[in-house]
């Protein structure tokens, strides 16, 4: 009998939340099923303590289909508890559906159970570091060493349950009796620190003993103090001048009885291997300094000094549960030898261009140095090229011990790249060494899988995703290599479709949303890049939102709805954009955006004629203002969404009467601008035909090829197949000549370049200022690949793919097209074979779900219906007679 199964099971779309920041968490499920037309009809969510199965919310069998963000509606939450949950769900002809297995919930603590303090290592560094006194730093930037910190405690018995509370100004990595806890990498990850920093929570009862124990910490840099950003004046010490550990440890034992460690004055710090780490001078590791017993020795340490109990300047931060996913390690990829250099290092090929870092497995004798340079590409001579990275030396060194085999693997830095020019010590051949990559992001689970008959395609899609994965490291950077890495907004923007098919972003941008508005200043204007350092490259508040950066609040926040129906989230940042709204409308009294406009961008890196700056920046405002109307609408206040509205139709008159001829030309004639008019729908209707023409003129005056900025791009192959041009968006796609996605390909890319241009046969590399071969802005085609090659697209009818349109584009020179994609409702799959002028075309649409069927101009199908319900379906379409 088919039977509704409840999936993918989230808390805060969490699959685990770990520490809550409402008392009122929402819990949300997916849903598969074998028949057809499968509904569910109700739920029933428990929700029980861990071990001994206490009761804190029993639904109750309710009547109702929503699987989605249910509140929490149980008796007050506790702190520091742990939780399972699982849910019911019956079917349309009220059968019990299979039984999910149940999610956990860590409650985490609120601000009054903190009884930790902040505490670091006695040390400051001198302001604006200059080469200090002690001459401790043996490297160009001054990186300084990592702090140990440990103390030891006696636990009368085993625990029957031990939670760490744990986090850090800077970055750290907790131990207990010698144990590394946890598995995540770059925690806690980056926030304003002055405003807020999130806390990690661990489940520690397997690591705690009856006697003795000692619980320790590493501190790195990180964004805290390390450096970040490419200002050479202010490199490092953005937040503060040392790194500062905060914990808390709760034991529970089985008499009831309770013990709380907490980081205090009790602690014991000192210096040890790591001699310096930091995002992008590098790590250098002396293993011959390595503290024996550190974090298993009981007792107080000789050789090790008090830590410092103190408040965090300029206010201790705010702390918040982690709202996102941590970043974890998460390929391998075995490095190959390829060749030696000229300096008669080796060079090693990951294949792969990665955010991370190296292991490095190796036997060699006390003292013996190994250096890892890490670059993105080779130049013509095969040497590893690094001028791209700028002031980033993105170098580590492993010093060894000398007692066999020894494996090195850096703390607290992250390299963006694919060959490792590795200098080894005399005696020591290449091939004696292991050497593996491994790539780290923030762990948001895979959503996405398509394929298609098409390598180019293919080889696109992974680069795309690549660049997505190296990329998201607890904010959305630019780049992962030279020395920015900051969490720009547009990049993000232009982007955020695409990502969401690949990955589940929902908790990775609530997370990132209040870093956006953490930055916005008092008068409403968002920040071009989140978190924004205090003390900023440019100026010393934080830098206002150039048109489409600080727009990139509404336009995510509108994707997230459509994409994940989280209505809270809406409500809750609402206010903010509509701060933003009156930031840009006041000083623009006449509807062309002037004003206001600060770094104004336009389509940034665009190559041909410049798009005009004004004209982009009031085709945004139109965006956002008919954005803000969709967004009234949906929150039902209908006022703001009636005035936003007017807005957005004073803003189109005033950009036709602008920039608009009576040819239906618009000024400066470039690509891009006839793609924001149409996608954004600032022409009259009439005027649609004639400025697709003109479109389609000035890609084939290009010779075929794009000319978009990062603004364009994402519009190019939506609004070709939109307007009746569908064959010139494929075009594009497989083009490989310069400038196209394919181009990069071609020259071996794989991941997504900052630059048509990178690299080019006749030129070489472009300009060494800004050169990144991995940022994702022009992957933004991704989000057409997927909502029209496989054809899975959201509905503004029914957001969060309770409803989704399903309306693929057949082409003979794609063949195929396999693609499923994990919808927080549950498992969509369109997958579609061309046989000459014939397509089997099967999907499947997750129960509670419909979608609208919209088949490709000349196609029919006579099983045809323009919806269907849940269930899959093969459909044999055939081309019409005059198609
Ligand atoms: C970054 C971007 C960003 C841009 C703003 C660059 O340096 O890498 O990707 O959006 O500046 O113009």
């Amino acid at each position: 009998m088919p039977q509704l199964r409840p999936i993918d099971l989230r808390c805060e779309h969490l699959a685990t939340a770990h520490g809550l920041n409402s008392p009122i968490p929402r819990f949300g499920w997916g849903l598969e099923g074998d028949g057809q037309n499968q509904r569910q009809t109700a739920y029933r969510i428990v929700v029980a303590e861990t071990g001994n199965g206490r009761i804190f919310w029993d639904s109750g069998k309710i009547l109702s289909n929503n699987t989605q963000l249910v509140p929490y509606a149980g008796e007050p939450l506790s702190s520091d508890a742990v939780l399972d949950w699982t849910v019911q769900v019956w079917d349309e002809a009220d059968r019990l559906g299979a039984t999910a297995s149940p999610a956990r919930i860590f409650t985490g603590l609120k601000s009054d159970d903190w009884q930790a303090e902040w505490i670091a290592r006695y040390f400051v560094l001198p302001a604006g570091r200059e080469v200090p006194a002690d001459n401790a730093y043996d490297n160009r930037w001054q990186a300084r060493p990592a702090d140990y910190l440990r103390r030891s405690f006696a636990s009368a018995d085993s625990p029957v349950r031990a939670t760490l509370y744990v986090t850090a100004l800077g970055l750290y990595e907790a131990y207990l009796n010698g144990q590394r806890i946890g598995d995540h990498v770059i925690a806690p990850g980056w926030t304003d620190y002055h405003r807020r920093v999130e806390y990690q929570v661990h489940d520690v009862t397997a690591l705690v003993q009856a006697g003795d124990n000692v619980l320790g910490a590493i501190l790195g840099e990180g964004w805290y103090s390390g450096r970040v950003g490419h200002n050479q004046r202010r490199a490092g010490n953005h937040y503060g001048g040392r790194p500062a550990l905060f914990c808390q440890l709760h034991l529970h034992y089985a008499d009831g009885s309770n013990m709380i460690v907490a980081s205090d004055e009790h602690w014991q710090t000192r210096q040890g291997p790591i001699c310096y780490s930091d995002f992008l001078m590098g790590e250098m590791y002396d293993a011959r300094l390595e503290l024996q017993d550190w974090a298993t020795a009981p007792g107080v340490q000789v050789g090790w000094q008090p830590a410092e109990v103190f408040t965090p300047d300029p206010r201790a931060p705010k702390l918040d549960a982690a709202r996102a996913q941590p970043a974890r390690e998460v390929a391998r990829l075995p490095a190959q030898f390829s060749h030696l250099a000229t300096n008669g290092a080796a060079i090693f090929d990951l294949g792969q261009n990665i955010a991370g870092y190296c292991e490095l497995t190796v036997e060699a004798s006390a003292g013996a140095r190994f250096t890892l340079r890490h670059g993105e590409v080779l130049d013509g001579d095969g040497e590893l090229y690094v001028a791209n990275l700028r002031h980033a030396v993105a170098t580590d060194i492993f010093i060894a011990a000398g007692n066999g085999e020894e494996t090195f693997k850096p703390r607290f830095t992250f390299h963006g790249f694919r060959y490792v020019e590795l200098t080894l010590p005399e005696g020591v051949s290449p091939e004696a060494i292991t050497l593996t990559g491994i790539a780290i992001q923030t762990d948001t689970p895979i959503t996405g899988e398509i394929e298609t008959g098409h390598p180019l395609v293919n080889q696109l899609l992974s680069n795309i995703f690549w660049s997505q994965r190296d990329n998201f490291l607890s904010v959305p950077t630019d780049c992962p290599q030279r020395d920015e890495r900051y969490g720009w907004s547009a990049d993000a923007q232009v982007f955020w479709k695409t990502a969401g098919y690949f990955a589940d972003v929902s908790a990775f941008l609530t997370k990132w949303m209040l870093d956006l508005e953490d930055g916005q200043s008092p008068d409403g204007a968002f920040p071009d890049v989140a978190p924004t350092k205090p003390l900023n490259p440019y100026r010393l508040t934080p830098q206002p939102g150039a048109p489409a950066w600080g727009d990139a609040p509404i336009i995510m926040a509108w994707d997230h709805w459509l994409r994940y129906g989280d209505r809270d989230f809406l409500v809750r940042f609402y206010p903010s954009f509509q701060a933003w709204m009156e930031h840009i409308g006041r000083p623009n009294p006449d509807f062309i955006r002037r004003n206001a406009v600060y770094n104004n961008y336009g389509d940034w890196l665009s190559v041909g004629p410049a798009s005009d700056r004004t004209l982009v920046a009031t085709a945004y405002w139109h965006r956002v203002a008919d954005l803000m109307a969709r967004m009234a609408n949906a929150l039902g206040h209908a006022t703001d969404s009636a005035a936003y509205n007017q807005l957005a139709r004073s803003i189109a008159r005033a950009f036709c009467a602008e920039y608009l001829d009576q040819s239906g030309r618009l000024t400066g004639d470039t690509q891009t601008a006839y793609l924001l008019a149409l996608d954004f729908n600032l022409l009259p209707e009439a005027m649609r035909p004639a400025a697709t023409k003109r479109l389609v003129e000035l890609i084939d005056a290009a010779g075929g090829h794009l000319q978009t900025g990062f603004l364009g791009v994402r519009h190019i192959c939506p609004v070709l197949s939109e307007n009746g041009a569908a064959d010139l968006a494929v075009d594009l796609l497989l083009k490989d000549t310069y400038p196209s996605w394919g181009f990069s390909i071609r020259q071996g890319a794989t991941t997504i370049w900052e630059r048509w241009d990178g690299w080019t046969p006749d030129k070489g590399f472009q300009s060494v200022n800004m050169n990144s071969f991995n940022h994702y802005a022009y992957g933004a085609v991704g989000e057409w690949i997927w909502s029209r090659i496989a054809g899975i697209d959201w509905c503004e009818q029914g957001p969060g793919y309770r409803e989704l349109r399903l309306r693929p584009l057949f082409d003979s020179r794609i063949g195929h097209c396999r693609a499923s994609y994990r919808a927080h409702t549950g498992i969509v799959s369109s997958h579609w074979v061309m046989h000459g002028d014939t397509v089997e075309w099967r999907v499947s649409i997750p129960p509670n779900c419909a979608a609208v069927i919209e088949l490709p101009p000349g196609w029919l199908s006579k099983e045809h219906s323009d919806r269907l319900g849940a269930g899959t379906y093969d459909l044999r379409l055939c081309k019409s007679a005059n198609g």
